[in-house]
């Protein structure tokens, strides 16, 4: 024991200096990266010409998308599905081209929804891959569009006679919203169910 004794004061200097070592390359550093990254202008100036029928302001549009974000929390769309295409398994051909940091750093991003599993598909790029109507008849049944869906229905958000109640409306635009800031990046997504 007392041999070990001596070299106590080496240990000491060894943890700490790992430890800020650690706390330099994996806290300072990436903070330093994603702060120094510019931002890119995610929210439309107008409201989307799909969604004039619903929202007279942009405001009042801005307002649903921040709504929606509760709502996305809430409901664990989160739990099912990411929002950030990786650079593995060929997902760009899928989804588009791989996520960069610049896309996050927004409010509506922050904290950001890259999710951690993928029982359905990535949604970052979702923006006009499928029409408003398409959008809502999934949300209300999922299995009246693709047969074979586990995803829940979300029937709460309509009226008695499936008419969408504001929610469903916001969750929609939420949808087409997501990637709507690079449309070059969702124009060529190949949709392997077609
Ligand atoms: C239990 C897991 C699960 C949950 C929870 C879930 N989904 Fe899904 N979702 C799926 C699966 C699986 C698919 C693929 C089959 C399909 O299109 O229905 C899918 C497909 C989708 C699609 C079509 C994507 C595409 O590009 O084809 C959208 C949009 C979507 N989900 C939105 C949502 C939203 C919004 C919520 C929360 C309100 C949600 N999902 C909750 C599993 C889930």
């Amino acid at each position: 024991m007392k041999s070990l004794e001596k070299f106590n004061v080496i240990f000491l200097g060894a943890g700490v200096g790992l430890l800020t070592l650690a706390f330099l390359t994996l806290g300072l550093v990436p903070a330093m990266m994603t702060n120094s990254v510019k931002p890119i202008e995610v929210m439309p100036k107008e409201v989307p010409e799909d969604f004039q029928e619903y929202y007279e302001t942009v405001d009042e549009y801005k307002t649903a998308l921040y709504q929606v974000r509760d709502i996305y929390f809430k409901e664990a769309c989160w739990h099912c599905h990411s929002q950030y295409v990786r650079p593995v398994g060929n997902e760009a051909l899928r989804y588009g081209p791989v996520s960069t940091p610049d896309e996050y750093q927004n409010d509506l991003n922050l904290p950001q929804l890259f999710g951690t599993r993928r029982v359905g598909p990535d949604l970052i790029r979702q923006h006009g891959k499928r029409p408003n109507d398409w959008q809502f008849v999934h949300l209300y049944n999922p299995r009246d569009v693709v047969p074979l869906s586990i995803m829940p229905g979300y029937t709460w958000y309509f009226n008695a006679d499936k008419s969408p109640k504001p929610e469903a409306v916001a969750l929609v635009a939420y949808l087409q919203w997501l990637g709507s800031w690079q449309e070059d990046r969702t124009a060529n997504v190949y949709d392997t169910r077609q």
